[in-house]
């Protein structure tokens, strides 16, 4: 009985590591704060339940680098195609170019 406790304990620890792993990134919220139209805020949550893996976004899009160090995004490589206008180009997400949705990730707000 003791032993099966152990286990218990074990299997409930490794889980608990687990799982604060994995949720880190749909609890992750990114702000990019360039600031010429507003900070954009990346939603882990809102790309999480769009069914995303990890592996969308990295490492080809996104390598796994701190937000402050990270790469330069821009809205000349958005429309290129690159980092999130690889999904928000119309198909696959709603397109960066319409301005319309310029306010979907720009918060003009603040
Ligand atoms: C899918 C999200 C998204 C959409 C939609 C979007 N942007 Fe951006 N935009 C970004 C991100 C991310 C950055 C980088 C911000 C940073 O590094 O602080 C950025 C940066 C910018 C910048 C500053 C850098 C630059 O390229 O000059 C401007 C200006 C800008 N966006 C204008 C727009 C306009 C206008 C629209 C609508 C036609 C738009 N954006 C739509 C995500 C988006
Ligand atoms: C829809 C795209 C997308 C998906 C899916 C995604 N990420 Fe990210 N992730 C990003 C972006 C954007 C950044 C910021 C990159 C930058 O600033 O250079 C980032 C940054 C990170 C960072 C660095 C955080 C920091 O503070 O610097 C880690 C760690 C990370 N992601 C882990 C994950 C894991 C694990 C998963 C899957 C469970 C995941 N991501 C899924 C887009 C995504
Ligand atoms: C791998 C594909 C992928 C990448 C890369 C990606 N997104 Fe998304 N994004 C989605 C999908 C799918 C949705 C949900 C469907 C939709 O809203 O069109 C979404 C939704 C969003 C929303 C929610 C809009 C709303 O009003 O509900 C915002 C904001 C957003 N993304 C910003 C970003 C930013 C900023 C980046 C880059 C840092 C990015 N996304 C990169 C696929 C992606």
């Amino acid at each position: 009985m003791k032993r099966f406790s152990a286990i218990l304990l074990l299997v409930c620890s490794i889980l608990f590591v687990a799982g604060t792993a994995f949720a880190v990134p749909s609890g992750m919220n990114l702000t990019f704060k360039d600031g010429k139209l507003g900070p954009v805020t990346f939603s882990g949550a809102v790309h999480a339940k769009a069914g995303l893996k990890c592996s969308a976004c990295h490492p080809s899009l996104f390598p796994f680098m701190p937000a402050a160090t990270g790469v330069k995004i821009n809205m000349k490589k958005i429309y290129a195609g690159k980092y999130c206008g690889a999904c928000h180009n119309g198909s696959k997400a709603f397109s960066a170019k319409d301005p319309k949705n310029c306010i979907k990730c720009h918060n003009v707000m603040k």
